[in-house]
């Protein structure tokens, strides 16, 4: 009987925990682990090729774009690829009506052309080290929370300054496995990037908002920089001296293209992911926060849609508030799809069942005895203060005025000793947030954004748990008239004339404004009734999950776990292939230009083609970006586990060559970053050929293929 048990609870371990095929983020430096999986599934190359400290490899061609994202050199010269979303900022801020980049496309014919980005930075990895021993030195299980925290603080701090006195890189460490494992990492950052190219936004952008995080996709989701150093290649501030980085490696790209079920991977920077939650969190997650997120997301957007089908003035305005607001919209309705689809609570809960009778099958495991039970207390203590912050910050805060009134508390906590200085440089800063926010402020909308912000606030909060302005309130729409019509922040010019000559004595009439006073009450009751009480039982549920990780990590010795996501460098890996999303209907794992035809639509902003792009379909001017079937691919899926953050990063093909960039995932599987199921968690990248193509064919910038490394 004992025999039995234990023989049925290695085998649902074995199910449900051992790391599917696809599944895992991995760390570069402990990759010599996977090797073995990975060549079984095709890789040619050796952990060495990817990542080694002893001489040149591909990691030395992978940097951290912008903080946010991933890029990758394809020359001996610096050059660089990433999204074209993610190089959007740097793009829009060199676009003006003269020169509208975003919409026609920019290309720089040679380097002097090239344009530099105040502000872009790029971050190699050059070394990584296993630190867990250093920094963990002084602590134990058993000791308070808050001495823990210090005694690692303090070690972090020491382990950075004596590293730093010893290397020329920017030290730092992170918690990996939630806090049971510490790495160190050696970085350098280059700041002299300047944007190369990109194509028109209805290439890098096609399909819009309509199409993000939906397959069949068609976007060309590229642009081009390059990264510049100064004549001894070290990091050096903008200098027109500056000369080309040489990298240690780049990128070899292949010409040949993916079939279904071959070796790919993603090499880059993921930002977050959550993968070993207690059942309770994910179900809260799923079923409570997101939907609740979903749905108000959902009706904001409703009302900046119609506006901007209406106006093509607002429909500019609003076009970046809502791709922000949309992603995530779309995302977390995949997630809590995905997580009932896939009945993840419920197999967590298996999960948790099993875990749990491993903790009573030895004394030496007493102190993951209560865990599971006391996260299902905490998470529902937890419960309304996540509610609270929802509503403020998807309903309260969404209502512009009064976010944009909340720009103006430092000006208002001011008193007559704040130096004038400070005053000059506070109120020179919020003119420029105040011209950027009426640049794109639409009253109509924001009122109407308000009604129904204030009217889901009221039916959702309790009224002795709501910001107290919301319980004066006893007709919305005449609240919300009345704000708008007395609030000076509608418009521009009683602002500015605020601003001009600001002194102590206008503090009042900030004071008197309804949009302050509703920014006070809402961020009042925030900081007096929601954040401590949070940040405290957050505090608490952090300490716990670094010890249920630690259990799930002594539970399973026979299977390898991955660390979540935490922008640290990744590789992570599975099949280049499509999916059947639900019964009956069955995702191809690739796109064509021909599909950017069929969705061609000259009245609608997100599908018009460029007449160019049309000419070359016409004519099939591929050359030699032709797929062997004689199309022209333009994007492809595959089981490789991504998130956040991998935008940009290359996927590369079993002999490490550049077989796309990666840029997004199929909205069935954005719960990947709770749960990986491989049957349908897919990412997106846009095939390198289509990049080529636009970069050579459409653009006519062949010099920029000249200097990459073209594989047949
Ligand atoms: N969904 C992708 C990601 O999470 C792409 C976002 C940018 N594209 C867009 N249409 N908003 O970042
Ligand atoms: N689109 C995401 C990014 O920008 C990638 C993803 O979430 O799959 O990083």
């Amino acid at each position: 009987m004992k025999h039995l048990r234990f023989y049925i609870t290695l085998l649902v371990s074995l199910t449900v925990g051992i790391a599917k095929a696809g599944e895992g983020m991995w760390i570069p430096m402990l990759l010599q682990y996977n090797e073995k999986e990975m060549q079984e599934m095709g890789m040619k190359i050796t952990a060495e090729d990817i990542y080694s400290i002893n001489h040149s490899s591909l990691k030395d061609a992978i940097v951290l774009f912008g903080g946010g994202c991933t890029g990758e050199i394809v020359s001996d010269q610096g050059l660089l690829l990433t999204n074209h979303h993610c190089g959007f900022d740097y793009i829009q801020k060199h676009s003006s009506v003269e020169h509208d980049y975003l919409t026609r496309g920019f290309w720089a014919m040679n380097r002097g052309e090239e344009l530099p980005c105040p502000g872009l930075s790029v971050i190699f990895l050059r070394e990584m080290r296993d630190v867990t021993e250093k920094i963990l030195h002084g602590t134990n299980v058993d000791m308070p929370e808050d001495e823990r925290k210090a005694k690692i603080e303090e070690n972090i701090k020491k382990l950075v300054a004596d590293t730093e006195k010893q290397t020329p890189y920017k030290v730092s460490i992170k918690p990996f496995f939630l806090g049971n494992e510490y790495y160190m990492l050696l970085n350098e950052e280059y700041t002299d990037v300047r944007l190369v190219g990109c194509p028109p936004s209805n290439i890098g952008k096609f399909g819009g908002d309509t199409d993000n995080w939906v397959w069949p996709r068609h976007t060309g989701d590229f642009s081009v920089f390059r990264v510049y150093a100064d004549k001894d290649g070290h990091p050096a501030v903008y200098h027109k001296d500056n000369v080309p980085y040489k990298p240690a490696k780049h990128l070899e790209i292949s010409l040949k293209g993916a079939e279904e079920g071959d070796f790919a991977f993603v090499f880059g920077y993921p930002a977050r992911t959550n993968e070993y939650l207690p059942a309770v969190a994910v179900d809260q997650e799923a079923n409570l926060i997101d939907p609740i997120t979903v749905d108000l997301r959902g009706k904001v957007l409703d009302i900046y849609n119609k506006y901007q089908e209406q106006d093509p003035k607002v429909r500019i305005q609003y076009a970046s508030k809502h791709a922000s607001i949309g992603n995530g919209w779309k995302k977390w309705m995949g997630v809590t799809e995905g997580i009932n689809h896939f009945h993840g609570v419920e197999k967590k809960r298996a999960f948790e069942k099993d875990f749990q009778e491993w903790v009573l099958g030895a004394r030496n495991r007493y102190m993951y005895l209560d865990l599971l039970k006391n996260f299902d207390k905490s998470y529902k203590e937890l419960e309304p203060y996540q509610l609270a912050y929802t509503y403020l910050a998807e309903a309260g805060l969404r209502i512009e005025l009064i976010s944009f009134a909340g720009r103006f508390m430092r000006l208002f906590r001011t008193s007559k000793a704040t130096p004038q200085e400070d005053i000059d440089n506070m109120v020179s800063s919020l003119k420029k947030t105040a011209e950027t926010f009426y640049k794109d402020y639409y009253e109509p909308i924001d009122r109407e954004v308000a009604v129904m912000a204030l009217n889901e606030y009221l039916k959702a909060q309790p009224a002795d748990f709501r910001p107290s302005f919301l319980n004066d309130i006893k007709d919305v729409d005449e609240y919300v008239n009345k704000l708008f019509d007395k609030s000076m922040f509608t418009d521009k010019e009683k602002v500015f004339d605020l601003l001009d000559n600001f002194k102590y004595s206008k503090v009042k009439k900030l004071r008197n404004d309804p949009a302050m006073q509703a920014y006070m009450s809402l961020i009042g009751f925030y900081q007096d009734e929601v954040s401590g009480k949070m940040s405290e039982l957050n505090a608490n549920i952090d300490r716990m999950r670094r010890l249920y990780m630690k259990g799930q990590m002594d539970m399973q010795t026979d299977k390898r776990l991955f660390p979540d996501a935490n922008f640290t460098l990744r590789v992570t890996y599975g099949k280049v292939e499509g999916f059947k999303p639900q019964d009956g209907k069955t995702y191809r794992h690739f796109t064509t230009l021909e599909g950017i035809m069929q969705k061609e639509n000259p009245d609608i902003y997100d599908y018009v083609v460029e007449p160019r792009l049309k000419e070359l379909y016409n004519k099939k001017d591929y050359g030699r970006y032709a797929d062997k079937d004689g199309t022209m691919h333009v994007a492809f899926t595959a089981s490789v586990h991504t998130t956040g953050g991998n935008s940009g990063s290359p996927i590369l093909n079993a002999d490490g060559r550049l077989l796309g960039l990666n840029f997004d995932r199929c909205w069935e599987g954005t719960m990947s970053d709770l749960i990986y199921d491989p049957d349908i968690c897919r990412n997106i990248s846009v095939d390198i050929r289509y990049v080529l193509f636009i970069i050579d064919k459409f653009a006519g910038a062949g010099h920029l293929i000249n200097e990459m490394t073209i594989v047949e």
